[in-house]
């Protein structure tokens, strides 16, 4: 049985969570490996909407193994609400839950200090979630972070909060905010640590053991490609790899392990927080996507920004995590419209460039090049069999397959799990992967 990735080919909220949803049950396990919970992944299941933020998309099927792996920062707090509120839809506890005691925790000092950085960067701020992310991700790298392992010792977790905070009250009386009391954080840490103790595993050696057994995974991306800490739109980034390689370093599992990379993508583009965004539209079109798309951060609530597909941005997304299967989502808020365009380059200083480019200054200048298609005079919104797509959506949909050199396998029409159209068996398709190439 095949291990793929899923993971998201523009700057998040493409419908990864419908698309991880609808695979979970060709899988006995779901993984995810990066970011934390300024992830939203919406699944509706019989009309009752569930977002997800740290725990991966496969809770809501029953058996389905969910790891949560050490490349994820996770507040325990946002762990145990999550856990308690998805009780009412899905059997939770440590038999379906499992998470790396090498993961990093979330302190109260992260969400804090972020939300002073952001004031002070004013109009140049990245617009983050706010959720301490990018703060845990810096302990980390600077190694002093602290890590779900480390509520298995209470003396060992006093000790380590009391070292951040000689580091973190000097930033916090800089930024003009009240000093954290150490017994206060670790009287509020050692009953988290209560709490999550029995989830703690070595899930590295869980999945290399139920791979061994032929246990079948679905690692699970957060984020996008676009707002990956290395390839995306820097500074305007999450803080974590969100492309495929995230998924070895995030859950200690081999790349040999991974057969393919499943890209989603929506017909269109989003994005929420600051960078930039070339297709983005100020217009009439711009708002009447966003209110039919109903282009709401699923985390946030932020408005999301809205605008043509950038076939320049996915084709790069699909080179650096090697996708040849994509998984297109919510062509149906594109319905009714008399025309839709593609870009296919951008136009920088007198010349056109088919490439991604890696500065921002250059992406901010960047004016997309066109290629406008007439629209679909028949909804595709519902549809499930690919025999009654319009000839004029599959003529869109062939564009976008030729200009970003990957397949799609899935059309999403809907949110629901049957408005889906499954193009191949799109499993087979991946493993296989005969991607579409020019010539
Ligand atoms: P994720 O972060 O990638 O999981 O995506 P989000 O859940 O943040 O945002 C995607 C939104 O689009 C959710 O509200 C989904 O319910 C919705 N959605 C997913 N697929 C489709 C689709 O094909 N059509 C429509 N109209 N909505 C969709
Ligand atoms: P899902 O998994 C869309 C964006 C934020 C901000 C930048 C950095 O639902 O697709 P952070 O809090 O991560 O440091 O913010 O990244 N961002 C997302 N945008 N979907 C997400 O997740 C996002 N997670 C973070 O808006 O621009
Ligand atoms: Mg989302």
């Amino acid at each position: 049985m095949a291990n793929i990735i899923v993971l998201g080919t523009q700057w998040g909220d493409e419908g990864k969570g419908k698309i991880v949803d609808l695979l979970t049950p060709g899988f006995d396990i779901v993984a995810r490996y990066q970011g934390g919970h300024n992830a939203g992944h919406t699944v509706y299941v019989d009309g009752r909407k569930i977002v997800l933020h740290l725990i991966p998309s496969g809770i809501l099927r029953p058996k389905t193994l969910c790891v949560i792996g050490n490349g994820v920062v996770i507040d325990p707090r946002a762990f145990l609400e999550e856990v308690e509120a998805l009780r009412a839809v899905a059997s939770v506890g440590p038999d379906r839950i499992a998470v790396s005691a090498k993961a990093h925790l979330i302190l109260p000092y992260h969400g804090v200090l972020e939300r002073a950085d952001e004031d002070r960067l004013g109009e140049k701020k990245i617009g983050t979630t706010c959720r301490g992310i990018g703060p845990a991700y810096e302990d980390k790298a600077a190694r002093r972070g602290i890590r779900a392992g480390d509520l298995l010792d209470l003396d060992v977790l006093k000790g380590k909060i009391a070292d951040n905070l000689a580091v973190k009250n000097p930033s916090m009386r800089a930024c003009g905010l009240e000093p954290i009391g150490a017994e206060e954080i670790f009287a509020r840490y050692a009953a988290f640590a209560e709490a999550l103790r029995p989830y703690i595993r070595d899930t590295s050696r869980l999945l290399a053991d139920r791979m061994r057994l032929g246990a079948s995974v679905l690692f699970e991306g957060a984020q996008g490609a676009l707002l990956d800490l290395d390839h995306g739109t820097y500074p305007f980034v999450t803080s974590s790899s969100a492309t495929a390689g995230g998924a070895c370093t995030g859950l200690g599992v081999g790349p040999t392990a991974i057969d393919a990379v499943l890209g989603v993508t929506k017909a269109y583009t989003t994005r929420v927080g600051s960078g930039p965004f070339p297709t983005e539209l100020g217009d009439e079109t711009g708002k009447t996507i966003a209110r039919r798309g109903d282009e709401f951060g699923a985390t946030t609530g932020r408005p999301r920004r809205c605008g043509w597909f950038d076939a320049v941005a996915v084709s790069y997304a699909c080179r650096i995590n090697g996708i040849s299967r994509l998984a297109l989502t919510k062509p149906d808020v594109l319905d009714g419209l008399p025309e839709v365009k593609v870009c296919t380059g951008y136009r920088y200083k007198g010349g056109l460039l088919r490439d991604f480019p890696s500065e921002p200054w250059i992406l901010e200048k960047a004016r997309p090049e066109y290629r406008t298609m007439p629209g679909w005079p028949s909804p595709v919104r519902g549809i499930s069999e690919l025999g009654d797509l319009p000839p004029a959506f599959r003529d869109y949909v062939r564009l976008l397959e030729d200009l970003v050199e990957a397949r799609a396998g899935i059309i999403s029409t809907g949110v629901e799990r049957e408005e889906t159209v499954f193009v191949e068996d799109v499993l087979a398709g991946l493993v296989d992967r005969p991607a579409v190439r020019k010539p």
